[in-house]
Parts: structure tokens; C-alpha cells; sequence
């Protein structure tokens, strides 16, 4: 797409090219985000889906403009309605950030204040950056608390985090990203520490909200179960990279890259009781020294002859929008690939 018809497509909110992120220490380079392009539109759930330490958060919290700019290096564009949020001054990111782009986190003690009253602190986002008074700020929390699902929201908004569920406060902690009628919102792992019953809720909750008010949705998640469930489309990154990206429908009716290949055999299916689950060998690279060529090749059972040496491009091999970033020939990841989907379709 072109630059011109990217003016043109209004649905689009988020425009990454080439996103980059180093991290100078003292043992040296950290490269925890390399070369991660991709777009979310209004009314899109974008799954991020990835082991530990794959630069999912890191992808985030660069376009949240939440890293420290002064240890760290960032290239690349991350252009937000329009705009390269990566030139924008602090000052202009701080009236973006919680508000056009809201954020939500696995801990919800990151955002909630123990001390405080739940209700007190959605009230003070919505009194901080508007003049409407105590009292109707007081009202807009408790119809925010009452909208995510909080039952007798008027009484439990006098409550202090500790004394609602883990549910509970995470409900929060969106009704407090919805204060600002955000554009975006950016939930980093929302359900990790839920039960599965209290998991597909939130999930619901979120699906919902994004409906409702159309916005768009970035969603990371270790679960490619979470992600099968609710996403549009999915973006699968490995040591900072993105190996596969694609519409979800493709990722698991056709996935091509042998580390999605790897997610799934090691994700339960709909029934776990039959099939054992295969974790990926060995463990994710030290982004300090990754490996060269494709990251995932000394993990890769299909690995070959370029790819201890060739980084391969994330590139689609017909002309749809499902790219990967992997050498094997394509007739071989079509088989493959085939086979893994059998496995998560139901
Ligand atoms: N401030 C920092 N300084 C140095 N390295 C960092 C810093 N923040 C993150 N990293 C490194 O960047 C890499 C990517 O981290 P990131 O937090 O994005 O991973 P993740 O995919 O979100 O993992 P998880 O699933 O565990 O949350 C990791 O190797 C991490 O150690
Ligand atoms: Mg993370």
C-alpha cells in the first residue's frame, strides 16, 4: 500500500514500519525489538503471541512511548492516525498516552493504587485532564464500573482493590482505560493470572468494548488459545522478530512458519485429554548475542542449509496478507502446515 491510499484508509489507526528497539547495558546490545511492521485498523483485534522475553511488551511499550528515550535506541515509524508518534516531544505522547492509546497489564496493581478507593481513582483519571466536577466524575465511574460488568457498582466503587477479585480489579482497570474513549487499547497478557472461567469473561468483556466503542485492539498473549479465540488477526514474533503475520483465520487454518508450527503442538487442543502436548525444544535466544541468520534455526527441526546464515524476509509467498519469515521451500509448508491445522480446528 501506498502512501497516498494509506491517507485514505480511515479505519486504519496504527501504522508500524520498521519498529526497532536496542537496549545499551553494560554486558552490551540488547536487541529486543527488530524490524516489526504491521498495522491495526478500527474494529480489529490484533493478537501478539510469542514466548517469554520475544519483545511483545517491549513492541508495546515503544509505541506507548513508555521507554526510557535516553537508554534506550528506537527506529522505525509508528505512525498513529496519521503521525509518527515516534517525534513527538513527551509532552505530546502524555496527552496520547491513557487516553487516545490506553493501556491495560497483567497486574492490575500496576494501575490500581492499594490505598485508594477503586471508584476515587477512576473518578481522579476523569477529573485530571477535564474540567467536570467531583460529583459527575464520581457518577462517570461508578456508569464505567457498572458498563464493565462491576454488579452494584455504586457500593463496590467504595471498595479498595484488595477487596475485589482478580476479575473484579481487572474489570477496573478497562473501566479505567475507557475513562478517555480511546482510539486503542493495549492489553499486555490481561488474563494471565485469571482461571480460565474468569479468563474467557474478560475476554468477552474486551471483545465487547472494542465493538462498542470501534476501536482497535492489541492483545498479547503467551495463549495462541486466547488469540484463537478473539482475534482478527495475528502477529507471531520469536527474539524480537516477527516470524509469521497473518489474518487469524489463515494463522490456524494454514499456519506457515515451523516456530507457529511449534506453538501449536504445544498448545492444548479442544480435546487435551488425547493429545500430548509437545513443547518446543530448547529455549529462546539471549537477545544480547541472537543467532545468526533466523533466529528460531538452532531450535528448528526443519532447519536447512541458508538458515544458519540468512535472515530470511517477512514475506508473503502468494499475494495474500499472510507473511512469513521462513526459507523452506513453499510446498513444504503448505504440507506441514495443513497438518498442524487439523490438530486446532474444531
Ligand atoms: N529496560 C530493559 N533493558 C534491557 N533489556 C530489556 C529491557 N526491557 C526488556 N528487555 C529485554 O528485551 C527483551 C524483550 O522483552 P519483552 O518484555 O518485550 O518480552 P515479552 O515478549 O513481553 O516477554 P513476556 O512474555 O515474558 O512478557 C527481553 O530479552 C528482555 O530481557
Ligand atoms: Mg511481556
Amino acid at each position: 500500500m501506498s502512501a497516498g491510499e494509506r491517507a485514505h484508509d480511515d479505519r486504519l489507526l496504527l501504522d508500524v514500519r520498521g519498529l526497532t528497539v536496542r537496549f545499551p547495558t553494560p554486558d552490551g546490545v540488547v536487541q529486543a525489538v527488530s524490524d516489526v511492521s504491521f498495522q491495526l485498523h478500527r474494529g480489529e483485534t490484533l493478537g501478539v503471541v510469542g514466548e517469554s522475553g520475544s519483545g511483545k511488551s517491549v513492541s508495546n511499550l515503544a509505541i506507548m512511548g513508555l521507554l526510557n528515550r535516553t537508554r534506550t535506541v528506537i527506529s522505525g515509524e509508528v505512525d498513529f492516525k496519521g503521525r509518527n508518534l515516534l517525534t513527538w516531544s513527551s509532552d505530546e505522547l502524555r496527552k496520547v498516552r491513557g487516553k487516545e492509546i490506553a493501556m491495560v497489564f497483567q497486574d492490575p496493581f500496576a494501575c490500581l493504587h492499594p490505598m485508594y478507593r477503586v471508584g476515587a481513582q477512576i473518578a481522579e483519571a476523569v477529573t485530571a485532564h477535564s474540567d467536570i466536577g467531583n460529583s459527575r466524575a464520581w457518577a462517570r465511574a461508578i456508569e464505567l464500573l457498572d458498563h464493565v460488568g462491576i454488579p452494584n457498582a455504586k457500593s463496590r466503587a467504595r471498595d479498595y482493590p484488595h477487596q475485589f477479585s482478580g476479575g473484579m480489579r481487572q474489570r477496573a482497570m478497562i473501566a479505567m482505560a475507557l475513562v478517555h474513549n480511546p482510539d486503542i487499547l493495549i492489553c499486555d497478557e490481561p488474563t494471565t493470572a485469571l482461571d480460565v472461567t474468569v479468563q474467557a469473561q474478560i475476554l468477552e468483556l474486551i471483545e465487547g468494548v472494542k465493538r462498542e466503542f470501534d476501536i482497535g485492539v492489541i492483545l498479547v498473549t503467551h495463549d495462541l488459545g486466547v488469540v484463537a479465540e478473539t482475534a482478527n488477526s495475528v502477529m507471531v514474533m520469536y527474539a524480537g522478530r516477527i516470524m509469521e503475520y497473518g489474518p487469524a483465520f489463515d494463522i490456524f487454518s494454514r499456519p506457515q512458519h515451523p516456530y507457529t508450527w511449534g506453538l501449536l503442538d504445544s498448545m492444548p487442543s479442544i480435546d487435551r485429554r488425547l493429545e500430548a502436548l509437545v513443547p518446543i525444544e530448547g529455549s529462546p535466544p539471549s537477545l544480547l548475542t541472537p543467532p545468526s541468520g533466523c533466529p528460531f534455526h538452532p531450535r528448528c527441526p526443519y532447519r536447512f542449509e541458508p538458515c544458519a546464515t540468512k535472515l530470511p524476509p517477512l514475506e508473503a509467498p502468494t499475494a495474500e496478507a499472510h507473511l512469513d519469515a521462513c526459507w523452506l521451500p513453499w510446498d513444504k509448508k503448505v504440507e506441514l502446515g495443513t497438518q498442524r491445522a487439523k490438530k486446532v480446528a474444531a
